[in-house]
């Protein structure tokens, strides 16, 4: 069949990243400038700072991207580019790029929903077969998102207040360990026992729903009544501790929807799916509870943010033929 081409755009919180994906499934390029480094010293993402760098970095990581594919214009059959949710200054340097390559190259310009790339980051991996259930965990959304089929989304779990990425990032600041703290709290709590018997939220609850602020306020309680009496906790065990609460309300409230909703794949996605303790848990209860239920989780340089990812959501796009003109704005609060 044709080569479909999509270079594709992410910039909607602090990775200015550019991609060039074959027909969905198929990474020729991807390239990922990040900007954690000017964040860390404010311990977490400066909206200013962050579109200042996307500005900066936007043209080269374009060059580099069609350099990397070894494609020019011609080659590309559409531009694609993640509109919201996000940061919407962020977010509009790459509406306004790919708006600019679109047209000055007549080429059809495919919008996308942020989320929706996190989960069709698993078709790098494997083809998406449904319907499938997405634990979406990143750090502005923790959801259950049931998919009938390709292109659409039902959110059957949401968080009621934190996302797991944002309390792993504000647990960090307490433990000390710098933005984004999820991989570092990962590390240690694999050093560390689960000794605090922190809360699980909304755990016993008959919904699908999150919650993490009461862990977060418990764990902050801990260690500052700790710092006040003079008393030195393990930070393994804290983090240990976190982890353990974090992955058990996920996998209990994973199991529930799975149990409602029979499907074929459990896809899991977003920034919070490099965690290495979470990736274990699903493995595990999927083998024990659900042998038939497939678990397809992206390599860990594909969860966080990147261009490739808003490629692969593009090419279900390109099929149904869902293109924007030049109207075409950030929307920051975009959901399903
Ligand atoms: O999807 P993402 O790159 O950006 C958003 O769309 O939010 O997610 C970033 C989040 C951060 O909160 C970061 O701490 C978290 O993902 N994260 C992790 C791990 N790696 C990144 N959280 C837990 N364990 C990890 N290994
Ligand atoms: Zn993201």
């Amino acid at each position: 069949s044709e080569r479909e081409l999509i270079l594709a755009f992410e910039s909607s919180c602090d990775e200015t990243s550019v991609a060039v994906v074959e027909n969905g499934d198929t990474i020729l390029s991807n390239i990922i400038a990040t900007q954690i480094n000017s964040h860390q010293r404010f311990g977490g993402v400066v909206p200013e700072v962050a579109s200042r760098h996307h500005v900066e970095q936007i043209t080269l990581v374009i060059d580099a991207a069609l350099k990397e594919a070894d494609v020019t214009y011609d080659d590309l059959t559409a531009v694609a580019v993640t509109y919201g949710p996000g940061l919407v200054g962020s977010l509009l340097i790459g509406v306004s790029a790919a708006k600019a390559i679109a047209f000055a190259h007549h080429l059809p310009l495919i919008p996308v929903n942020h989320m929706a790339g996190h989960i069709y980051a698993a078709r790098f991996v494997k083809p998406l077969v449904y319907p499938l259930l997405a634990l979406l965990v990143s750090g502005g959304h923790t959801e259950l998102v049931y998919m009938p089929s390709a292109g659409h989304f039902e959110i059957v779990g949401d968080t009621r207040d934190d996302a797991a990425g944002e309390a792993y990032d504000k647990v960090g600041r307490v433990l000390g360990v710098p933005y984004p703290a999820g991989k570092e709290i990962d590390r240690l709590a694999h050093l560390g026992q689960d000794t605090f018997n922190f809360p699980r939220a909304m755990d016993k609850e008959d919904n699908l729903d999150f919650s993490f602020s009461g862990l977060k306020s418990a764990f902050i309680n801990t260690v500052h009544h700790a710092d006040q009496i003079g008393e030195s906790l393990s930070r393994e065990d804290l983090a240990a501790s976190f982890q353990a609460a974090v992955v058990d309300v996920l996998v209990h409230k994973t199991t529930k929807a799975l149990d409602e909703f029979p499907v074929k794949q459990l896809v899991l996605a977003g920034g919070v799916a490099a965690n290495q303790g979470l990736r274990e848990a699903l493995q595990n209860t999927l083998a024990d509870a659900f042998p038939d239920i497939e678990l397809v989780v992206p390599p860990v340089r594909l969860t966080g943010d990147n261009g490739a990812m808003v490629g692969a959501a593009a090419h279900i796009e390109l099929e149904k033929q869902h293109f924007a003109d030049e109207s075409l704005n950030a929307v920051p609060g975009l959901s399903f």
